[in-house]
């Protein structure tokens, strides 16, 4: 009897916040090392990831773009787009499981850390069952929000509420109001609604809006002077908390 032969190993990869200088050395030397490299990105466009990885990627890989069937002809929740992305998934999963089982490592990118609302979690779930993987942290795209922005977020015994700007006017305000510090993501096309929520709960003054925090062309600048929208997929805003100091 023949021994099995081994597969490959699926490296989940965090590219940090856009700063190419921000991977971590494990992640640049895994990407180098890795003979396959696969990135999400956007139908015609290089994608962010692709990008932050330019200066690293020594050639020698081949590469495995991941392209999205849509991203704003339908609504994230209608039935057309999940059924879509479920069957982009499976797809990406067919592609990359037969580099794995061929032997070769998979490289696959992830913006910021892989673990914090990244598509890369929806492959990661289906592939950890039958191939090893090694998690590679990255600095998240709000902490180098938070950096560039220059702002201490917590003090003391403040709590931090992550929200997803996708979250209804109502539910926005009441999270708001429950907590000392925020960091809210998923601007978009939801900007007016949560700009108006941070309003509502009376945190307009205290609120930053940071685009592309770490890329070439960040901004950053009070919510309360950027009246309209919308905002780039890259954009959040940062609520820092108050709390207790000596
Ligand atoms: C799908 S989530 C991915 C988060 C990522 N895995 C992380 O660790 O930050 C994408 C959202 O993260 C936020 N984001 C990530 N990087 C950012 C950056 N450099 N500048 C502004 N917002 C960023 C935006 O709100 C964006 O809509």
């Amino acid at each position: 009897m023949t021994a099995a032969q081994p597969t490959g190993r699926l490296y989940g990869i965090g590219l940090g916040p856009g700063d190419p200088e921000l991977l971590t050395v494990k992640a640049v030397r895994l990407i180098q090392a890795a003979p396959v490299v696969s990135y999400f990105a956007k139908a015609g466009r290089r994608g962010n990831a692709r990008t932050i990885v330019d200066r690293w990627l020594t050639g020698a890989a081949e590469e495995i773009p991941l392209l999205y069937p849509m991203t704003t002809e339908h609504a994230f929740d209608s039935p057309v787009y999940v059924t879509a992305l479920a069957a982009f998934y499976e797809d990406a999963v067919m592609v990359l499981s037969a580099h794995l089982i061929a032997g070769r490592d998979v490289a696959l990118l992830s913006e910021g850390d892989p673990l914090f609302y990244g598509s890369f979690m929806h492959l990661y779930v289906r592939l950890r069952q039958r191939f090893p993987v090694t998690l590679v942290p990255g600095v998240t795209g709000m902490a180098g929000c938070w950096a560039v922005a220059g702002e201490p977020m917590t003090w003391g015994d403040d709590t931090l509420s992550v929200l997803p700007g996708t979250l209804p006017h109502a539910c926005l305000v009441d999270r708001l109001r429950a907590t000392d510090a925020a960091v809210i993501m998923k601007l978009g096309r939801n900007f007016a609604k949560v700009r108006a929520a941070v309003d509502d709960a009376g945190l307009l003054s205290r609120a930053i809006y940071v685009e592309r925090g770490t890329m070439d062309s960040e901004i950053v600048m009070a919510l309360a002077d950027k009246t309209e929208g919308p905002a780039p997929y890259f954009s959040l805003i940062l609520i820092p908390g108050l709390g207790r100091r000596p």
